[in-house]
């Protein structure tokens, strides 16, 4: 047995969502966990539910939660399950009493993202958010060199994502990605959003409007303003996941991310022109097996999730602001609390 397993019983739960990414989940992620066993899947789809069992040969397949958790007496759920889901299954799983890790976006609205938050609280169940660009491995060594004023006060921040990607291109580039960098902001400056102006490439009324990238001004605590831009068409060299950020200092400009598709190119370029490359460590786990490995240990009593729900509800906050702004053109400021 691996000396890391040593002490760790085994971790049953139940897999909610077997759409496109559950089935990711199910056949690259939880498998690379050998404590974790999933006892019970669920899908609300006939039709996803049989595609399901035809590809993977899974018997425990159920078409609601209740049913799933009660037949299998799991402590625990994983839900990868459609956005618009998302709220009402996270009810029922935390009513249940059990433990939950929920994708992103966690919700559309800060408000409900509280309440729920506050349901886990005082049920006293742990519940995250796979919020999981956080578990790449140069957020925490760009975070840290920031925390160190690596290159002295910072007066200026731009972020840029381009990947030519259908499920961003045909999708609310917002809600399907910019979550992820909203909650990056807050991460690695270790700032709350303040206000928001985004301009949408197309028309974004309601939630259920395509769009495929953005322009954002994004405002944090302290005066930091981050210049933000989502794009999806157009030539141009593909950005890693995480994007690529330019952050300018008084003593330097630290860069992370570079195109095509680095996300572990990490330097810092001084005011003479010097470019010193900066070493990103391998993490233990990269990114989704990461995020499942502190949500299993939090279950087990040991740490907190890698975005519990309770912080995770202000990147929604900065989501809400940025798709009310796309709305109604206006600078929305970011619900704080
Ligand atoms: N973290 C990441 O980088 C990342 C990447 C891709 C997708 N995601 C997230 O993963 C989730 C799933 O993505 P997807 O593309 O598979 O979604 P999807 O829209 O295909 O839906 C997944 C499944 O949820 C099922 N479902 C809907 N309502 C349900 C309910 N009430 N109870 C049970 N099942 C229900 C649907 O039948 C479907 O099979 C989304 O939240 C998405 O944002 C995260």
């Amino acid at each position: 047995m691996a000396a890391e397993l040593v002490g760790r019983g085994m971790t049953d739960l139940i897999q909610i969502g077997l759409g496109p990414w559950g089935l990711d989940w199910a056949a690259n992620i939880l498998p690379r966990l050998p404590d974790v066993q999933v006892t019970g899947w669920v899908d609300a789809s006939p039709e996803a539910r049989a595609a399901f069992t035809a590809k993977t040969g899974a018997d425990n397949v159920f078409a609601t939660v209740e049913e799933a958790l009660g037949a299998t007496g799991a402590v625990a759920a994983i839900a990868p399950v459609a956005i618009g889901a998302h709220a009402a299954v996270a009810r029922q799983v935390l009513e249940a009493g059990a433990h939950l890790l929920l994708e992103k976006p966690f919700t559309l609205d800060a408000a409900t993202a509280r309440e729920l938050a506050g349901l886990a609280e005082r049920k006293g169940l742990v519940f995250g958010i796979d919020q999981n660009y956080r578990i790449f491995p140069g957020a925490p060594v760009v975070r840290d060199l920031l925390e160190r004023r690596a290159v002295g006060a910072v007066r200026r921040v731009s972020l840029e994502w381009h990947r030519d990607h259908a499920g961003v291109r045909d999708a609310n580039s917002l809600i399907e990605l910019a979550i992820h960098h909203f909650d990056l902001m807050r991460y690695l400056f270790g700032r709350e959003g303040m206000a928001i102006t985004c301009v949408p490439v197309t028309p974004v009324r309601s939630a259920q409007d395509h769009t495929p990238g953005a322009s954002l001004i994004v405002e944090l605590d302290g005066g930091l303003t981050i210049d933000y831009v989502l794009s999806s068409q157009g030539v141009g060299p593909q950005t890693p996941w995480p994007g690529v950020w330019r952050i300018s200092g008084d003593e330097g400009l630290l860069t992370w991310g570079a195109a095509p598709d680095d996300h572990r190119a990490v330097s810092i370029t001084d005011a003479a022109g010097n470019v010193r490359a900066v070493e990103v460590p391998e993490l233990p786990l990269f990114e989704r097996a990461g995020v499942l490995r502190a949500f299993v240990d939090a279950v087990a009593g040991t740490g907190e999730p890698t975005s519990p729900a309770a912080d995770n509800a202000h990147s929604v906050a900065m989501l809400e602001a940025a798709l009310t702004s796309a709305r109604t053109g206006e600078r929305t400021k970011v619900e704080q609390w």
